[in-house]
C-alpha cells in the first residue's frame, strides 16, 4: 500500500520514519512518500493560500496548486488494473474517523492520498474536483471534536491507525485480536505487567490464578464496565445476541438492559427511573397495574374477582390517591421512549414505623439473624411489563425502591420492608431471594370470596450507595 502526504510542513511528518511505520517502510511493507506542498507553487514567495472569497477572518489554500500537487500523486502507475485510489483530506469537519474505516483502507485501498490543510482550510472545490473522479474517492475526516492547526497530527494519526492493519506491518497479529474497537464493540480491559504490587497497588489477584476461564470472564466484565463508563454509545450499539447471559447481568450492574428474549440485531436501553408525584401520573400507573396484576394471581382466582379488585384498588383514582399519600412510595421505570415498563408501591406505616405496618404485617417475625424484624414498610407492589421479567430489570427496580425509601427512614433504626407473595408463585419467590428477601412467614387474605395464601419475605432497607 502507498501513502502519499502533502504539507507545508513536511518535517512534521519525519515521525513515520520511527517505530513500527518506520520500519515497514524501510522493509518495503508500505510504501510513504511526503511532499512539500511549495514544491507546487511558481511564485518567489511560494504561496498557498489566498483570502477567503465573500469575507472572512483567516486564508485559504488554493486550488489551484492542490490540483497540481495532487495531481502529481494520481499519476502515479501503481502497476495494478483500476487501483483504488482515497484522497484523504483531515478537517474537523469531516466525518469521524474509526476502526472500521482503517481496516477497510488497510485492506482494499491501494493509494491514500493525505492533503493537509492549514490556515481556515483547503478550498472547497478540491474535494468536489476529485469527489466527481470516478476513480478516486473522497474522505472528509475527523480526528474527534476538537479544532488542530492543521492537518499534520490528524495524517499521522491516520498513517499510524491504517499501516499497523496492513499485513505484514505488526509481527504478530494476535496482538490486533482483542483490541478496543475490535469485532466485539467493547473498549479493551485494563492490562498489567510486573511488579505485582507497585506503590501500594497490587494487580488483580484473579489474574494470577492461573484460571484461564476465570481470568477471561474477568477482562470481558472488565471491557464490558469501562465500555458502559466511558462509551455508553458503544454500548447502546450492541447486538443482543453477541452478548450470553452474564455479558448482560454484568452490564444490568451498569443500568443496561435488554428484554428477556430480545430479537436479534436489538440494542440495550438504559431504563430511567422516576418517583411518581404527580397525580396526573395515575392512569400510567393504573394502566401497567391492571394489566400486570393477573400475571401474579394464582390460576384458582375466578377472572370477576381478579376484575373486581383491579377495578377497586388499582384505578386512576386508587393511584391517584396512593400518589399524594405521604405514606405511599410509588417508584416507576420508563423505557427510552418514556413507556412504563415496571413500576414498585411501598406502604409506609405511620409514626416512625414503630407500631409496625398496616394490614396485618407480621410484625413478630424473625430474619435469619435472629432479628425481630421491624419497623415495617410493606412492599404492595412490584411488578414488571410481561417482556422485561427475566432481564434482570427488577434489580434496578428494587435499587430505586430502597433508595426511595430511605429517604423516609432516615431516623428509623433498624427499617425493614416485607412483601407477601402468593405461596404457589415459585418463581416470584425466587426473584425475591435474589434480591435479598428471605421468608418470615405466611399470611392470608380475601379476594372476593376466595380465601389467598401468601409467603410473607422481608429484608432490611439498607443499599450500598
Ligand atoms: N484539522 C484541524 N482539526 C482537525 C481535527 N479535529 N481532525 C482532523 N483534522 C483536523
Amino acid at each position: 500500500m502507498r501513502f502519499d502526504i502533502f504539507s507545508v510542513f513536511p518535517a512534521y511528518l519525519n515521525a513515520l520514519k520511527l517505530s513500527l511505520v518506520g520500519k515497514a517502510s524501510a522493509g518495503g511493507a508500505i510504501d510513504i512518500a511526503v511532499h512539500d506542498l511549495r514544491d507546487w507553487t511558481e511564485d518567489r514567495h511560494r504561496t498557498v493560500d489566498d483570502t477567503p472569497v465573500g469575507g472572512g477572518a483567516g486564508m485559504v489554500m488554493r486550488a489551484d496548486i492542490w490540483g497540481k500537487a495532487l495531481d502529481t500523486a494520481f499519476d502515479i502507475d501503481l502497476g495494478r488494473e483500476n487501483p483504488r485510489r482515497v484522497l484523504a483530506i483531515p478537517t474537523p469537519a469531516g466525518s469521524p474517523l474509526t476502526q472500521e474505516i482503517c481496516i477497510d483502507l488497510a485492506r482494499n485501498c491501494d493509494q491514500l492520498v493525505i492533503a493537509c490543510g492549514r490556515y481556515e482550510g483547503i478550498d472547497g472545490r478540491v474535494a468536489t474536483h476529485y469527489a466527481s473522479r470516478a476513480e478516486i474517492e473522497v474522505f472528509e475526516f475527523s480526528l474527534g471534536d476538537y479544532v488542530l492547526n492543521g492537518g499534520e497530527v490528524a495524517a499521522l494519526a491516520l498513517v499510524e491507525a491504517v499501516a499497523r492493519l496492513v499485513p505484514g506491518v505488526i509481527g504478530n497479529p494476535e496482538s490486533l485480536v482483542e483490541e478496543s474497537h475490535g469485532s466485539a464493540g467493547l473498549l479493551e480491559y485494563p492490562t498489567y505487567t510486573r511488579p505485582l504490587d507497585w506503590r501500594g497497588e497490587s494487580v488483580p489477584q484473579i489474574l494470577t490464578s492461573g484460571d484461564h476461564g476465570r481470568v477471561g470472564r474477568w477482562r470481558r466484565d472488565e471491557a464490558l464496565r469501562r465500555t458502559a463508563l466511558r462509551r455508553p454509545d458503544m454500548i447502546a450499539a450492541l447486538d443482543a445476541h453477541q452478548l450470553d447471559r452474564r455479558d448482560r447481568a454484568t452490564l444490568g450492574q451498569h443500568g443496561w438492559y435488554w428484554r428477556a428474549q430480545p430479537a436479534a440485531g436489538e440494542h440495550p436501553i438504559r431504563p430511567v427511573l422516576e418517583i411518581a408525584d404527580d397525580p396526573r401520573l395515575a392512569c400510567v400507573y393504573a394502566e401497567l397495574a391492571a394489566r400486570t396484576f393477573p400475571d401474579a394471581c394464582p390460576p384458582s382466582l375466578a377472572d370477576a374477582d381478579v376484575r373486581a379488585f383491579i377495578a377497586q384498588h388499582l384505578s386512576d383514582e386508587a393511584f391517584a390517591a396512593h400518589i399524594t399519600s405521604p405514606r405511599r412510595v410509588i417508584v416507576g421505570l420508563r423505557d427510552e421512549e418514556c413507556r412504563l415498563i415496571a413500576y414498585s408501591l411501598s406502604v409506609i406505616p405511620e409514626g416512625n414505623g414503630a407500631a409496625g405496618a398496616e394490614d396485618g404485617a407480621p410484625v413478630d417475625a424473625v430474619l435469619s439473624d435472629g432479628e425481630r424484624i421491624g419497623p415495617l414498610i410493606e412492599l404492595s407492589k412490584f411488578y414488571l411489563d410481561q417482556e422485561w421479567r427475566g432481564s434482570g430489570l427488577g434489580g434496578m427496580l428494587m435499587t430505586g425502591t430502597l433508595r426511595a425509601l430511605s429517604a423516609h427512614t432516615r431516623e428509623w433504626e433498624r427499617p425493614y420492608i416485607w412483601l407477601g407473595t402468593n405461596a404457589g408463585n415459585k418463581r416470584a419467590q425466587g426473584l425475591y431471594s435474589k434480591l435479598g428477601f428471605e421468608l418470615v412467614g405466611r399470611r392470608q387474605f380475601m379476594v372476593g370470596e376466595q380465601n389467598n395464601h401468601d409467603v410473607v419475605m422481608a429484608r432490611t432497607l439498607d443499599v450500598s450507595y
